[in-house]
Order: C-alpha cells, then sequence, then structure tokens
C-alpha cells in the first residue's frame, strides 16, 4: 500500500477590523512605541471588539473562508481540532462550538491546549489520523481571543497580544508530500513564568483570584524569552539535521511570532537567511495558536509546490516544537 501523507491543502486567516496600535498603547500604559518595536517587532495588533464574542467566532470565520475557498461541505469533514489558549468557556470545548456553527453536525471535535504551541501540537495530531487512513477531511484552527486575558494595565504583556485565528485543511497525499517529521515537548517546571493562574478547578473564580488580577495571563519575560530562544532553534535545528536538510534546502522558516529577537536567533542557528523566514508580528502581535497559520495564510501566494517549509513554536506550559512539511500545492490567493 502506498504511503500516507497528511498535506495542507488550504489556508484560511482571520482577524477582526479593530487595529490597536502601539500609539493608542502609550495613553494606556507607561510604554512607547521605539521600546516596542526594538524588544519585540510589534507594531500594532487586532482586537475583537463587542459583546459575546468569544475565540469561537474568530475560528468559525477562518473555518468558513476555508470551506468557502477550497470548495468544501461541512458535512464532508471528519475531524476538526481547535487549538485555544483561550477557550469561550472549559466546556463545551471550542471544537464542538465552531462545528456547530458551522453547521457540521455528528463529527469528531475536540480542543488542544498547548498555549502557543498548540497549532502544531494539533497538527501533528491531526496528521495521525490522515496518516493512518482514519479520516480523509481534517479541519486544524487556531484561535485566540487573547484580549479576553491581556491586563490593560500591565505594560510586560499588554504589549505582546492580538486577536486572530486560521484554519487549514488536511487530506491524504500519496505524492510524498505534506507533514514529514514532527518534533514536540514540554517542560511543566516552566509554568510558574507563563500562566493564567485562576479561573481552572485549582484556583475557581472567586472575588479574591479577581482582586489579585489571576485571571489575566502572567509572565516573567525573562526566563520564558531565554527558554523560549534556545528551545526553538534547539528543535529547528534538530529536525533538519535529523531529515538531512541544509540551509539551502529550506525554503520558508514559520515560526511562531512571540518576539522577532527569538526568530531571529532560531533563523541564525538553522543558517537560514532572513528573506526565508515569514513575518508578520508587526501587524499582528502574538495571536497565540494563530500564528503560525495566519503566516501561511500571508505568505500562501508565494509558496510552491514541494517546498520544504519548517515550522516551529515555543509556549506556555512550557511547550514547543517544530514541523518539517512539503508544500502540497501551487498557491493562488
Ligand atoms: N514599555 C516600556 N518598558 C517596559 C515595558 C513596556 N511595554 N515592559 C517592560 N518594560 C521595562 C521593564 O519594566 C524593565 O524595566 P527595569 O529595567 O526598570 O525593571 C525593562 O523594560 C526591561 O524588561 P525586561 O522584561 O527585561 O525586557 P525584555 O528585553 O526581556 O523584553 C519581553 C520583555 C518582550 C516580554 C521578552 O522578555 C520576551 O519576548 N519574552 C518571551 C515571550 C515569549 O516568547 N512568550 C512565549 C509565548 S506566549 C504564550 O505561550 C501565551
Amino acid at each position: 500500500m502506498k504511503k500516507i501523507n497528511a498535506a495542507i491543502t488550504g489556508i484560511k486567516g482571520y482577524v477582526p477590523d479593530y487595529v490597536l496600535d502601539n500609539k493608542e498603547l502609550e495613553k494606556l500604559v507607561d510604554t512607547n512605541d521605539e521600546w516596542i518595536v526594538s524588544r519585540t517587532g510589534i507594531k500594532e495588533r487586532r482586537i475583537l471588539k463587542g459583546e459575546n464574542k468569544g475565540s469561537s467566532d474568530l475560528g468559525t470565520a477562518a473555518v468558513n473562508g476555508l470551506l468557502k475557498k477550497t470548495n468544501t461541505l461541512p458535512e464532508e469533514i471528519d475531524l476538526l481540532i481547535c487549538a485555544t489558549a483561550t477557550p469561550d468557556m472549559l466546556f463545551p470545548s471550542t471544537a464542538c462550538l465552531i462545528a456547530n456553527k458551522i453547521g457540521a453536525g455528528n463529527i469528531c471535535a475536540f480542543d488542544i491546549m498547548a498555549a502557543c504551541s498548540g497549532f502544531l501540537y494539533a497538527l501533528s495530531t491531526a496528521s495521525k489520523f490522515i496518516e493512518t487512513g482514519t479520516y480523509k477531511k481534517v479541519i486544524v484552527v487556531g484561535c485566540d481571543k487573547m484580549s479576553s486575558i491581556v491586563d490593560y494595565t500591565d505594560r510586560t504583556t499588554c504589549v505582546l497580544f492580538g486577536d486572530g485565528a486560521g484554519a487549514i485543511l488536511l487530506e491524504p497525499n500519496f505524492e510524498g508530500l505534506g507533514v514529514q517529521d514532527t518534533i514536540l515537548r514540554s517542560d511543566g517546571g516552566g509554568g510558574e513564568f507563563l500562566r493564567q493562574k485562576a479561573g481552572g478547578s485549582l484556583h475557581p473564580a472567586s472575588h479574591k483570584t479577581i482582586d489579585a488580577r489571576e485571571h489575566f495571563v502572567y509572565q516573567d519575560g525573562q526566563p520564558v524569552f531565554k527558554a523560549a530562544v534556545k528551545s526553538m532553534a534547539d528543535v529547528s535545528e534538530e529536525i533538519m539535521k535529523r531529515n538531512d536538510l541544509t540551509a539551502d534546502d529550506v525554503a520558508w522558516l514559520v515560526p511562531h511570532q512571540a518576539n522577532k529577537r527569538i526568530i531571529d536567533a532560531t533563523s541564525r542557528r538553522m543558517g537560514v537567511g532572513e528573506e526565508k523566514v515569514m513575518l508578520n508580528i508587526e501587524k499582528y502581535g502574538n495571536t497565540t495558536t494563530g500564528t503560525i497559520p495566519l503566516c501561511l495564510w500571508d505568505w500562501e501566494s508565494q509558496l510552491k509546490k514541494g517546498d520544504n517549509l519548517v515550522l516551529a513554536a515555543f509556549g506556555g506550559g512550557f511547550t514547543w516544537g517544530s514541523i518539517y512539511l512539503k508544500w502540497a500545492y501551487d498557491s493562488k490567493k
């Protein structure tokens, strides 16, 4: 029997209209455009405004766009995996909510939580269902309404995050294109440096947790920065080595967009020039699970069938990883 690879056959991103730029943040906290751009590379980010809107609305917009673009009917979908760090609620899962909103009843749908590495964890999981022949059409969507857990009085985090979503369609490929290799790692010891402390079973919501501002994302930037630089570069180098890829073989590095300095360190270690690095952090900030599919969406028109892509991410947990894939189609946006 011919080997089945899981290949991306369509991509769609969605970002809300409202632009929160560095100038507006200067009015909220003691910061400035020069600090934010030089330390992170971020100029603006998108924010989902309005009542009763959650991550599932971002994800639904991306998935509906994907279905339209790929001429796929909701009833053709076998599985929908949603990666999110900001689920609409603890349960039902955001994947179930999205499946319902797009009109895909009766399908397998579940969430994956690996913070900023969530999209890679979800893509890797989804690819197994294709490679084993279990399913034929799988959607992976990364969506995060980070503004729902950002403290806009905390200058150390509020400048970093934005809202957004990206969705891919995965299908079987018999030409050797698609996902080739995956490395996924974690270190729970990093949990104390990057977390949303309250709202789960350990510290359920109470007046005390709200007064202590424990429902917001907390980050101790320096240890996270150090771990991110080392880990993302390590796994990107490792996946190249074990697949005999030289820097020339790599057409694109698709890095999680948390900080331009982390991305630069990763591409330097890989020996990949900056002209091959997908970067959109300046206009969206860190959209957590949305960053990698949003990059692929922004760069889709430049991707060619057979291109070698290395995807790499680092996030809360700590979690990190890389995926090596061969792009499966010549793209037109
Ligand atoms: N504006 C102005 N000054 C600021 C700001 C700001 N927005 N934020 C912090 N500062 C100040 C600090 O208070 C500090 O001042 P001090 O020296 O007087 O104490 C100074 O700037 C330096 O602060 P550092 O935290 O050392 O700044 P650093 O260069 O480390 O940059 C940053 C901070 C951008 C957060 C960086 O640490 C980083 O990118 N960390 C990793 C982020 C990441 O990869 N996260 C993982 C993914 S996210 C996820 O999984 C949800």
